[in-house]
């Protein structure tokens, strides 16, 4: 239906929420060609976190032009940084006062939750921070307790009153050992980012260790903080009195990588993916294989060939270096048109299954019990309209949609635009035929 349109003499006029976006996509085609990866969405949020870290001037490079990051600029501009972005050449600089105001309010936070890592670095420079908590999201509760009892042993006192999570410190933040119950990547982030200007050494066990978190670790040494372990589950942290700005390029973003690899093994072609490191696709690169796919490791990337239908395989999510959470979907996605069964076991956030019933709508044979899968791979899979809930399920339904039959339309694509740089345009470069066009709702 047009934006406006008239039917006799009853003029009907859309109101601007009845407009929205959807991607379109005609299954079938082959990928074939080269795509260039940009920094990591999960790696440069957090980079610009510790950019507060020091006063002055801190350039990001490879900065993706993802709306995740207008969202954190925002956020720091209000914080009383000058954000200047240079889309162009991905460049993103950040100036930030001597001392930055404190608080991080809801109407941002809760289109970015990510903003919760700011949580460390204000307290640590400001002696406080207020941050609207983020509460769940469509993928799971997403809880905050290691971050709290963390902060709670650097010795800055935390309270949540009126939606806001507020730590405080008197004097300095002091060291200490930190045994976390399972390797959060946002809390050895905030912890990280608190510790690296704290009294004396503090060391965090069971601490995450993913390519963000040590692309973290770089940028603060260079800032001049004293690390660790770095790469390690245990990062030890000399508190440093002061740190200064920097200028750092962003590690190359492994899940984008990781998304085409996973596309062309399932609509069959070859991919030449530049700007991203095999060995921190490993283990899915291992899968890829085991599922058929050819994978050369070349100067700057890797090179994905897929030839024929994939075989099914098993997948289970852990913390790095074991299987991603933010793959999940897109294995879904490739298992149901695989040979075979498999099964798939989420570990990280119990709702990633609610994909799976978008997947159903498009013919997939899926059945989910707590948090196991099982796919029955089936020939093909048919286009029909689905929902996307959140980035990696937005992305896992774009590769389902390559390989449909006839046309998938895929509503709620803004999630998909949060993590994923001209996904379209690279996409119809490969040889898809895919369409973002604007439609009205009529529900
Ligand atoms: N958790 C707690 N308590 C805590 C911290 C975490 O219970 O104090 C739980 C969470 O509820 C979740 C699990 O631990 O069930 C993992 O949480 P983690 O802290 O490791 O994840 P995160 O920092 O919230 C980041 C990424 C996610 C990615 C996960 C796991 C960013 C902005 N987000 O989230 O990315 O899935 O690590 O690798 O870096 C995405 O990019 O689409 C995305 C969701």
């Amino acid at each position: 239906m047009c934006a406006s349109c008239s039917v006799g003499v009853n003029v009907y006029v859309a109101y601007p929420w009845e407009v929205m976006e959807v991607f379109e996509i005609v299954g079938g085609a082959r990928l074939v060609g080269e795509v260039r990866v940009t920094g990591a969405k999960n790696s440069v949020l957090k980079l610009m976190a510790a950019a507060l870290l020091a006063e002055g001037a801190t350039t990001l490079r490879e900065v993706p032009d993802i709306l995740d990051v207008t969202y954190m600029a925002e956020l720091l501009r209000r914080l009383g940084c000058v954000v200047e972005r240079d889309v162009d050449a991905r460049t993103l600089t950040i100036d930030v006062p001597e001392m930055p105001s404190h608080q991080a309010d809801y109407d941002l936070v809760r289109k970015l939750r990510a903003s919760i890592n700011v949580l460390g670095p204000l307290l640590a420079r400001c002696g406080e921070a207020h941050v609207a908590l983020p509460g769940g999201d469509n993928i799971g509760s997403r809880g905050l307790d290691m971050h709290i009892d963390g902060l709670e042993r650097l010795g800055a006192s935390v309270r949540s009153e009126h939606g806001f999570l507020i730590a405080t410190r008197t004097g300095r933040l002091h060291g200490a050992h930190v045994w976390l119950d399972f390797p959060s990547v946002g809390a050895t982030e905030n912890l990280l980012m608190a510790a690296v200007l704290a009294e004396g050494t503090t060391v965090i066990d069971n601490a995450a260790r993913e390519p963000e978190i040590v692309d973290i670790c770089t940028m603060l040494q260079s800032m001049g903080a004293q690390l660790g372990g770095v790469g390690s589950s245990t990062l030890t942290i000399e508190g440093v009195d002061s740190l200064s700005p920097t200028d750092h390029t962003t590690v190359p973003d492994r899940l984008v990588a990781g998304t085409w690899a996973v596309g062309v093994v399932m609509a069959g072609g070859e991919i030449t993916i530049r700007n991203a490191n095999a060995a921190h696709l490993a283990i899915v690169l291992d899968k890829l294989t085991d599922a058929g796919a050819h994978v050369d490791v070349t100067s700057d990337g890797f090179r994905v060939v897929g030839e024929s239908r994939p075989r099914s395989v098993d997948v289970v999510t852990l913390p790095y270096p074991g299987f991603p959470t933010d793959l999940q979907p897109h294995f879904i996605a490739m298992n149901s048109i695989a040979s075979g069964t498999a099964m798939v076991t989420e570990n990280l956030f119990e709702a990633r299954f609610r994909f799976v019933n978008e997947m159903v709508r498009l013919g997939a044979d899926v059945r989910t019990d707590g948090h196991h899968a099982l796919i029955r791979g089936r020939e093909s899979l048919s286009g029909a309209p689905v929902e996307a809930a959140d980035i990696r399920a937005g992305a896992g339904l774009v590769l389902a949609g390559l390989v449909a039959s006839g046309t998938t339309t895929i509503y709620e694509p803004h999630h998909i635009d949060r993590g994923y740089e001209g996904f379209l345009p690279d996409l119809v470069r490969l040889g898809a035929d895919v369409t973002r066009k604007v439609v009205s709702d009529s529900s």
